[in-house]
């Protein structure tokens, strides 16, 4: 099994002053309708706005993929959150680690539904469906590719959540 199958993550390891990433698939138990998502993302934008979360989200056939990135302090309450979930289950951290700069933070939350992510990742399309068997570095690498390509303005019509 490529993915740490443990959500458990001592925060305290990390010093408070330096952003970390933390980045995870799961798999939805129900299936999440477009009001499923902006009520998901409601509650996302709402409280990350508040402790100074930015990230991404993806979400296609059942599968969801995010990065988080922030203080120690501030993405911890939102990881327990996510793990007690009940709208998904076999989260599967991918890594969790330092980072030197945000790479989403213009967004509390950027949103790519299946139609983004065809259009934008279209390999990401076959990283999340085939997750349990691809390397979790190469699923990190093509989420954290929209950061990138999204820094700018480049007129791409995406939900975006901004800060
Ligand atoms: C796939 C997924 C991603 C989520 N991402 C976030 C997030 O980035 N920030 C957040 O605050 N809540 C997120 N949530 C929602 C939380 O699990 C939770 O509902 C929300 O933080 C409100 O929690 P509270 O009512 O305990 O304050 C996500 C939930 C799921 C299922």
């Amino acid at each position: 099994m490529p993915f740490s199958e443990d959500s458990q993550i001592d925060f305290s390891s990390f010093n408070p002053q330096e952003l970390i990433e933390l980045s995870y698939v799961s798999k939805s138990t129900t299936d999440v309708g477009i009001l499923g998502l902006m009520n998901l993302l409601e509650d996302a934008v709402h409280k990350n706005k508040k402790l100074g979360v930015t990230g991404v989200l993806f979400y296609d056939s059942g599968i969801f993929g995010q990065i988080l990135e922030g203080y120690p302090n501030c993405v911890e309450p939102i990881w327990n959150a996510i793990v007690a979930d009940r709208r998904h289950e076999e989260i599967q951290v991918l890594d969790i680690d330092k980072l030197p700069k945000r790479r989403f933070s213009n967004w509390s939350m950027k949103f790519y539904g299946s139609d983004e992510i065809s259009k934008y990742v279209p390999e990401l399309k076959m990283g999340l469906k085939a997750s349990e068997n691809a390397l979790p570095s190469e699923i990190l690498t093509l989420m954290r590719s929209v950061g990138f390509q999204s820094s700018g303005n480049d007129g791409q019509n995406q939900t975006e959540s901004r800060l």
